[in-house]
């Protein structure tokens, strides 16, 4: 069977995509899903290329039990056909992925993180670059909340059924 690919996609890559990725895989992996959706992801800017996550962003995962391993890495035209869902942190992460792929059919794929959210107080996952830890926190949860609206989404779509792994 062919793996799923998903993509998170942020504008520096060390705060809110490798996040969504590292808590996502998490996710695929309590539900005993990680041999068939895999997930990257990357930024539209070229800000942070081979940079490890934002020092807040680790320290935050690490609180919530959440291990991340990436290195900054710019999205790229190749992403946009090899990847079959590409989630978009903001409004300009998102106008950005679409200009890039301008001339490929890509618009079906490309989604707002928050569009899966139940109840979505807004559309954004706001950056918390040039906030306080409490922004960290918040993007946390918000993305805790949005990832598990996008696996029932998925689930659905793909028709995948999940028997859950017995704790320990
Ligand atoms: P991210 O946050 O897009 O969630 O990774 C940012 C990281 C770096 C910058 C902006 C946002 N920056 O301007 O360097």
């Amino acid at each position: 069977m062919k793996k799923i690919n998903v993509l998170f996609v942020c504008l520096g890559n060390i705060c809110r995509s490798p996040l969504a990725e590292a808590l996502f895989k998490h996710k695929l992996k309590q539900l005993g899903l990680e041999d068939f959706i895999e997930a990257d992801s990357c930024g539209t800017s070229d800000y942070h290329i081979g940079d490890p996550p934002d020092s807040r962003t680790l320290a935050n995962a690490r609180r919530n039990g959440i291990t991340i391993q990436h290195r900054g890495r710019q999205l790229s035209k190749d992403d946009l056909n090899r990847f079959d869902y590409i989630l978009a942190m903001d409004e300009s992460n998102y106008e950005n992925i679409l200009y890039l792929g301008r001339n490929l059919n890509i618009i079906h794929k490309v989604s707002l993180m928050r569009s899966f959210e139940p109840d979505a107080k807004a559309r954004e996952v706001p950056d918390p670059y040039y906030g306080g830890e409490r922004g960290f926190q918040e993007v946390f949860e918000i993305l805790d909340r949005s990832l598990d609206g996008f696996l029932d989404y998925l689930k659905q779509k793909e028709g995948i059924t999940v028997s859950p792994k017995p704790a320990g």
